[in-house]
């Protein structure tokens, strides 16, 4: 299972890549506010710090703007994939961009349907939105795991995304259903290192080599 992360922070980025747990990055356009920087430079960055698939979202509705917008920012490094809407515009736009071997995610992705039509687009991945469903009183995780049945009946060179995951308990779902990648927010990683005994049990080896031993 890949683990993306779901950030255009820098810093959390080379925090959890120096630990090889990076195997890619997704963006958008709200993650990319928060940070406040240039665009392209900030993409960039990341490129130059993982070495897996970057998601950068396109930023128009209309096909023609989508497709322009795209292909400037697949020529912004190999390892560039372009984020695009599930709307119709977007699903033109998939349709002629993976012709011209331009990967793209499509994002926004709230029923499985959706992600059937994107994969026979020609996405090369899926980013179903977990959290965003649980928010509104829907069982989120049933939607990639829908959607793992579906692409398993078939041979679509499609991935699935996990995506707007808010806790642990999402990435494991994820990860007993076979989604392709799991992409977490730097909070969610580092809640999965977490566990009570691991901190009691460190404290209790700690303390009796320290009691025979000294420290
Ligand atoms: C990633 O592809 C999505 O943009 C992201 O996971 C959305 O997460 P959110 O629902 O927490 O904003």
């Amino acid at each position: 299972m890949k683990f993306f992360l779901d950030t255009a922070n820098i810093e959390q980025i080379k925090y959890f890549a120096d630990m090889g747990l990076v195997d890619g990055v997704t963006t958008n356009p709200s993650l990319i506010a928060k940070e406040g920087k240039d665009f392209e430079e900030t993409i960039k960055e990341i490129t130059s710090i993982v070495d897996g698939p970057i998601s950068a979202e396109v930023t128009a509705t209309d096909a023609d703007s989508m497709v322009k917008q795209a292909r400037e920012l697949a020529k912004i490094h190999n390892n560039i994939v372009v984020k695009i809407p599930m709307i119709k515009e977007g699903v033109k736009a998939t349709n002629v961009l993976s012709k011209e071997e331009i990967n793209i995610n499509m994002t926004l992705i709230f029923s499985p349907v959706q992600a059937l039509l994107a994969a026979k687009a020609g996405a090369k991945y899926v980013s179903p939105f977990v959290g965003r469903l649980d928010d509104i009183s829907h069982v989120g995780m049933e939607l990639p795991e829908t959607i793992r049945e579906i692409f398993d009946n078939y041979d679509y060179d499609c991935e699935i995304i996990v995506a707007s995951i808010r806790n642990p308990l999402h990435v494991i779902e994820a990860a007993r259903m076979g989604a392709d990648i799991a992409t977490i927010p730097p909070k969610v990683m580092e809640q999965m290192f977490k566990h009570p005994l691991t901190d009691i049990g460190l404290e209790k080896f700690m303390s009796d080599w320290n009691k025979t031993f000294g420290n």
